[in-house]
């Protein structure tokens, strides 16, 4: 189940008794972690409301092909592009039937044509109708095109008959749908990234920064979330789009940003690849400061330290297994090897900041990845999308091999 986490499931309901099962259907999708979109035929919506459904899934209940409204919000071939399997449960013989000729007579139907997804049905009718030849020979063309067919089950029917037609059990269709997705490298994990730089209040118009843009990080949590993982991106005042099936949580300073990490929590992985504040302004103060007072004679700031972000959640009694960064100017190694050691690490990755065209704000970088052991291994110059996810399939290696471990 765990490869639904992320997955876009476009939801198709046709008018049958069964229908009433899909809205148990919509809740364990969620459940195992999938986005949830439902299409309802006209039929479908004399079995169960469009409401009930809107609620389960927490997003309108597309119906209508010609309908404006739907349109401006999510067009049908938006939708189309946007799943990653159309399910149809339950599927009626009529459905079938429209599946089985390529017709577009309705929403649903055209958006099967529509998508590229894989398409599955849940069939559901009356036995006899089930074994006629007309449903089987539709039955023997979707499934020649490929469409994947869950049931039907055999057993009472709401019309008294016994025999094949019934629709399965929600939890059965939600586990078959979960197997048309391979699994990924961090497939089942939740991993926790901080990206960005934080913002030290000075007075309501100033603070102390740096020059961190994100990108290290947002590509990191694209990456994470390619790799199937459930993904948490604490992210501070940066000038990025989110990445797809991504949750992010904006914060401004080091305070913030370890209160929301720390919310984030558990997690199987933290990647902390945001450049924190060392220090913080004592206080803020709580007007615009002026010159005044101070003349030409300069002015002196009491700065504190901020937390360690990295170091708490590191201590912390159910620890994620940690990554940090270090952008370093000299010594990089040798320094990254130090915050290994220091912040009880499982891996340290050594950014040189001090080369030109790499580290802060721009779009390539090139990295050293020391682990525990200090093993290291170079990831050479490459735009900050490539590393992220070439660091993401050696992180996952090792969080394997752990796991692999604890297990014998
Ligand atoms: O954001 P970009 O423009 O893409 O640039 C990426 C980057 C260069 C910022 C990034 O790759 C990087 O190197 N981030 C770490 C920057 C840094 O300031 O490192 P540090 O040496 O100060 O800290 C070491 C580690 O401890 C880091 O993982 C940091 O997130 C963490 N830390 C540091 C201080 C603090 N108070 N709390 C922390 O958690």
């Amino acid at each position: 189940m765990q490869r639904l986490v992320n997955k876009r499931v476009l939801l198709g309901v046709s008018g049958g008794i069964a229908a009433y099962k899909s809205a148990e259907l919509v809740r364990r999708l969620r459940d195992a972690g999938a986005e949830v979109r439902v299409v309802m035929t006209q039929a479908a919506r004399e079995f169960i409301t469009p409401l009930t459904l809107q609620a389960l899934s927490g997003h309108p209940v597309h119906g209508d092909l010609l309908d404006p409204a739907a349109e401006a919000a999510m067009g049908h071939i938006e939708l189309a592009r946007w799943a990653d399997l159309v399910l149809i449960a339950p599927a009626t013989a009529d459905l079938m039937a429209r599946l089985a000729q390529g017709r577009g007579d309705d929403l649903l139907t055209t958006l099967v044509l529509a998508s590229d997804a894989p398409l599955a049905i849940a069939p559901a009718m009356n036995q006899a109708m089930w074994r006629d030849q007309a449903t089987q020979a539709n039955l023997d063309l979707l499934q020649g095109r490929g469409v994947r067919v869950f049931g039907p089950g055999a057993g009472e029917q709401a019309c008294g008959d016994v025999g094949p037609g019934r629709m399965l059990d929600p939890s059965e269709i939600a586990l078959l749908a979960s197997d048309c997705f391979e699994r990924g490298l961090l497939t089942g994990k939740h991993v926790l990234i901080n990206a960005g730089p934080t913002r030290e209040a000075i007075d309501p118009v100033r603070y102390i920064s740096n020059h961190s843009s994100g990108k290290m990080g947002f590509a990191l949590a694209e990456a994470a979330a390619e790799a199937g993982a459930r993904v948490t991106l604490v992210a501070g005042p940066v000038n990025l789009t989110t990445p797809p099936r991504v949750t992010r949580v904006d914060v401004t300073s080091a305070l913030e940003m370890q209160a929301a990490c720390e919310a984030a929590l558990p997690a199987d992985l933290f990647i902390a690849s945001a450049a924190v504040a060392d220090y913080r302004p004592v206080a803020c103060a709580p007007n615009k400061l002026k010159k005044e007072p101070h003349g030409n004679h300069g002015m002196t700031l009491e700065l504190v330290p901020n937390p360690d972000i990295l170091a708490g959640i590191a201590s912390h009694a159910l620890r994620p297994w940690c990554v940090g960064f270090a952008a370093e100017t000299h010594d990089v190694l040798s320094y990254a090897a130090d915050k290994l050691k220091r912040k009880n690490l499982d891996m340290i990755i050594a950014n040189d900041v001090s080369a030109p065209g790499i580290g802060f704000n721009s779009d390539d970088n090139a990295v050293t990845l020391i682990d525990r052991s200090l093993q290291q291994q170079q990831l050479p110059m490459a735009s900050k999308n490539q590393l992220a996810r070439q660091i993401i399939g050696h992180i996952a290696s090792r969080l394997g091999t752990v796991e692999a471990t604890h297990h014998h």
